[in-house]
């Protein structure tokens, strides 16, 4: 039944979708985090990440994803026609960057890292990489035309699509007890940083701008773990007001700098993505869309309503409070919006490029030339 109504719903979109298809973007570059990072912390840090990470979505050995399949960035390179995008970082199997380079990596920040970073890759340095990966691809082919097969030409670095999803590591803390004044203070710091990088990459000749807002990372477990503990801090769909808050800001700012930036760069396609509208569409309306757990983590360990501990994570076996626990996956992920409590799993993920394909979140509203094309089956796989 819930399979019928999916099916139905991806074929009524990619029917809406078939002729009017009328940009095409050779390549895509992408800056973020783990919410679009296809292995580069994970190449970067040596982990070999297995089962139960991946188990939806057959990627072969090169998994580096922290969900159970693929990430909205999958989604959309598939629905460009473009195979899924290799991690910067990855250095085994002849890894092509003929179609783009994914710079996201778990953990990172707009700001600068610290030495308690997870992730020492923030904004900054993922541009940074992205110059190193330009400079190197144009004058590397010049001297072997061998490496075409391999290399963006240079047409397809003005002509590319460049995206953005990063800020929801940099955006934390106990906003309770913070004064909203304060929250301001901390999104406009890292906007300030945000603009500067994408400044950067204008200046390299990138054209096409397009950015995700930040989630509603009130509705995610991890962090209804870490400040739920009081019962007013909920709002009726049972995720943290002042987080939800602080995200809301934190978008109208970024939404006002895209704008900005859209005015500036006269000669630019600058494209903005709610994001937080569909995420919290989907958690209030989670049974409509086939789902039944809009919060609880499919792989974690502790009671409902989280099935989350932050002292450990997915896969772990580890002993708390004098027992050997193991913190297993459900049976199936395709009833849970959440993986592991902070990211989403494959039919998640899903969804929400479904209704990011609708065009009907974007802005500027472009819905009947939607640059994508959503398959009904996505088998994409790595070249
Ligand atoms: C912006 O997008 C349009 C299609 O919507 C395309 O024709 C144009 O070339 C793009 N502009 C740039 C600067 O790439
Ligand atoms: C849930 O769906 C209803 C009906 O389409 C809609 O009016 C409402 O805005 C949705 N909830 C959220 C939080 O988006």
């Amino acid at each position: 039944m819930i399979e019928l109504k999916t099916l139905i719903l991806l074929t009524l979109l990619t029917l809406s979708f078939t002729d009017s298809f009328p940009v095409q973007y050779p390549a895509v570059f992408n800056f973020g985090d783990s919410n679009s990072d296809t292995g580069e912390l994970v190449a970067g840090r040596g982990v070999l990440l297995g089962l139960p990470y991946g188990r939806a979505y057959n990627f072969g050995k090169l998994n580096g994803r922290i969900s159970d399949g693929r990430l909205i960035v999958d989604f959309l390179m598939d629905a460009l026609g473009l195979p899924f995008l290799n991690p910067y970082l990855n250095a085994i199997g002849v890894p092509s960057f003929k179609n783009g380079c994914n710079f996201a990596a778990a953990g990172c920040t707009v700001l600068p890292a610290t030495g308690l970073s997870i992730c020492p890759y923030s904004l900054q340095i993922q541009v940074a990489q992205f110059r190193r990966f330009k400079a190197l691809a144009l004058e590397l082919q010049s001297e072997s035309k061998e490496l075409h097969r391999y290399l963006p030409s240079e047409d397809y670095f003005s002509k590319g699509l460049y995206m953005f999803d990063i800020g929801q590591n940099d955006l934390g803390g106990d906003f309770d007890s913070m004064s909203s004044h304060q929250v301001l203070d901390m999104i406009q710091t890292i906007l300030a940083e945000y603009e500067v990088g994408v400044k950067v990459l204008y200046e390299e000749g990138a054209r096409n701008f397009w950015v995700h807002n930040m989630r509603a990372v009130g509705c995610i477990a991890s962090a209804i773990f870490a400040f739920g503990s009081d019962q007013s801090s909920f709002d009726e769909l049972g995720c943290l007001k002042s987080h939800n808050q602080a995200a809301k800001l934190f978008n109208q700012q970024l939404h006002e700098l895209w704008r900005k930036l859209k005015s500036q760069y006269s000669d630019a396609n600058v494209t903005y993505t709610n994001i937080f509208a569909i995420h919290l569409d989907f958690i209030a309306n989670h049974s409509r869309y086939g789902f039944k757990q809009p919060i609880m983590a499919c792989c974690g360990y502790g009671a409902p309503p989280l099935n989350y501990d932050s002292r450990i994570s997915c896969g772990q076996t580890k002993v708390l409070d004098g027992r050997s626990v193991t913190a297993k996956a459900c049976n199936d992920g395709a009833e849970y919006v959440s993986w592991d409590g902070t990211h989403l799993t494959d039919a998640a993920n899903r969804f929400i490029s479904s209704q990011i394909l609708t065009g009907k979140y974007i802005d500027p509203l472009f819905s009947d030339k939607m640059p994508f094309l959503l398959k009904p089956e996505c088998k994409n796989q790595y070249v």
